[in-house]
């Protein structure tokens, strides 16, 4: 690591709250609280990884850096184990939407009005938006970031106790307008959902099937670009 993160990971640092007790669930390589600690946005971090390998490497990581002490390394599935020890924000990033989920759901401990979430889903972002929403989390910031040819969402959530049923389309494209940063990314992630529909669209028509469902989704997507774009 060379100090600086790439874009995926700084759009998940963006939102650490300074001086906040950190974990990094699932660290791997532990990047992302080297980086916080590095740049003194944070004083101490817990790097928690399910698997001996990736958490070896963020000590080793850690060490090379000379911050060793102040990290602790858990080796742990999930959060539930990190209940009690005070952490304000957790970043859960580079998993799946359902597992990721999942790991929230199992340390109740995150329903807390003063902790954050920082996530970053790699797949089924549908099912994580559906989860926070009807688990009474609400998401207060979502970014799109565009790192190494793929796009990427950042979300930021927090307990409110409001649990409510999002319709498909908020599950599956977010926020109805981007952060202001973003746009251009956002953009990008819309076409390849319209790439995406109008693929599974051509499929169902060659095989004989019925495609009134692909055609609404790929209307769905096409006014949210129009309305991005002003066309
Ligand atoms: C692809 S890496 C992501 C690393 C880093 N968070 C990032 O975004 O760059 C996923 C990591 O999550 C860990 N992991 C998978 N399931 C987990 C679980 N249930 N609890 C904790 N860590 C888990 C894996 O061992 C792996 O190190």
């Amino acid at each position: 690591m060379n100090g600086s993160l790439d874009k995926r990971l700084l759009s998940c640092a963006d939102y650490v709250r300074a001086g906040a007790v950190f974990a990094d669930i699932g660290t791997d390589h532990g990047y992302l609280p080297i980086f916080l600690l590095k740049a003194a946005r944070i004083d101490r971090a817990y790097l928690s990884d399910v698997n001996p390998g990736p958490l070896s490497s963020a000590e080793r990581n850690a060490a090379a850096e000379g911050l060793s002490d102040r990290c602790e390394f858990i080796l742990t599935d999930g959060a539930a184990a990190l209940s009690g020890k005070g952490i304000t924000d957790y970043a859960i990033c580079g998993m799946g939407g359902e597992l990721i989920a999942r790991i929230i759901e199992d340390a109740p401990h995150l329903k807390d009005g003063s902790v954050r979430l920082i996530l970053q889903p790699m797949t089924k972002q549908e099912h994580l938006r559906h989860y926070l929403a009807l688990a009474g989390f609400r998401i207060i910031c979502e970014r799109f970031s565009f790192d190494s040819g793929k796009y990427y969402v950042t979300m930021v959530a927090e307990y409110s106790g409001e649990c409510r049923e999002l319709s498909d389309e908020e599950a599956e494209l977010g926020p109805d307008f981007p952060h202001e940063g973003d746009r251009v990314e956002y953009l990008g992630f819309l076409e390849g959902k319209r790439k995406a529909a109008r693929k599974a669209l051509t499929g169902k028509s060659a095989g004989g099937y019925e495609t009134v469902r692909e055609e609404e989704r790929i209307g769905i997507i096409e006014k949210r670009i129009a309305k991005l774009t002003g066309a």
